[in-house]
């Protein structure tokens, strides 16, 4: 497993991550089995957020009574989590009160004293930077938050909460695919009349980031779209899924690896949340952290799943 020290913290981790979103209804056995799958094969990151599950902090819970980490197990994770989702409405909120009380109920959820990760989980139009500044740096001299990050965040919006807040912006977790990755393919079309994936509609977030060290965290991965099922084996993709099936036997890894191993490719220096709860699919996409694609396989895959290299 490729491992990199997180940008604008000490922390050593590795660019495949766990992403528990899926856990609600999983006994205990199977959410320990899903887990140290995953920690067996350097995945020592995971990521919750306080509306994953049922109810409120659901999923950090179910996570918590399966695992009953000791603490110098908890230790061995770096564990993120957001704030900043209101379910029932649903609404978004980043008000200093919300952000504290969150925070409190994963903690009191996970059963730990400390989160390593925060992240503000989706924009919120009515944000005050101040009051998120004041959160965090009540959270961060409680000790209870080592680090903060974003997710869906653009350009500006980030500069807004830099503009306030001390503390670096660590992440921003985004939805990136083969097949959902406008935020790539927007640059490689740039200025194209009557291409829709010509149409800015990130303000150019991955340079952002690359340019502010901030990491980005690709979520789902695998799905075709927005949750519309995954394209590995979808019959919606014949001529993708004929190449990453030729990319799997050159390089003697199954197919997970190869949708893996065009987001890790990036010279961003991305992470990828799986959210797969079947651990044989963890050990086979944990297999992609470092497959050296060539230039012309990366652009083939891109270019098999839709896009325009003009
Ligand atoms: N920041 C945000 O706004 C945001 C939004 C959504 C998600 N997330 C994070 O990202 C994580 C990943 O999201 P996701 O679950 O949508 O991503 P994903 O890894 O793309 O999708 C996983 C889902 O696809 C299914 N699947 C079917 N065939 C698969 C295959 N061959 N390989 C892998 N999965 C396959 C899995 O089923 P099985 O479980 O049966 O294997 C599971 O239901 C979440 O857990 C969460 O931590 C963040």
């Amino acid at each position: 497993m490729k491992t990199f020290t997180l940008p604008g913290t000490d922390m050593v981790v590795p660019n495949v991550v766990l992403g528990l979103m899926r856990i609600q209804t999983m006994t205990d056995e199977a959410v320990r089995t899903l887990v140290n799958t995953a920690r067996d094969a350097g995945i020592t990151f995971l990521d919750h957020a306080d509306v994953y599950g049922s109810d409120d902090h659901g999923c950090e819970r179910r996570f918590a009574e399966a695992l009953k980490l000791s603490s110098s197990e908890r230790e061995q994770f770096v564990i993120q989590s957001k704030a900043g989702i209101v379910k029932d409405g649903p609404y978004f909120d980043f008000s200093h009160n919300h952000i504290i009380e969150s925070v409190n109920g994963s903690l009191q959820a996970l059963g730990t004293d400390y989160l390593d990760i925060l992240l503000l989980h989706r924009p919120d139009a009515l944000v005050e930077p101040e009051e998120v500044a004041r959160a965090f740096d009540e959270l961060s001299a409680a000790g209870k938050v080592r680090a903060f990050g974003v997710s869906n965040q653009t350009p500006r919006q980030l500069d807004l909460l830099r503009k306030h807040v001390t503390q670096p912006i660590v992440a921003n977790q985004l939805q990136l695919s083969i097949t959902h990755a406008p935020m790539i393919a927007q640059g490689v079309a740039a200025n194209m009349q009557g291409l829709d994936q010509s149409v800015v509609r990130d303000d150019g977030i991955v340079d952002y980031c690359r340019l502010h060290d901030i990491t980005i965290q690709a979520w789902s991965p695998f799905q075709a779209g927005f949750f519309d099922g995954p394209f590995l084996g979808s019959e919606r993709f014949p001529e993708l899924n004929a190449v990453i099936d030729r990319l799997s036997s050159k390089y003697g890894v199954p197919a997970e690896a190869i949708a893996v191993a065009w987001i890790t490719r990036h010279p961003a220096q991305m992470q990828v949340v799986l959210g797969t709860t079947t651990p044989e699919r963890v050990t086979a996409a944990a297999l992609g952290s470092d497959i050296p694609l060539t230039r012309s396989e990366w652009y083939e895959l891109f270019r098999a799943a839709g896009y325009t290299v003009p």
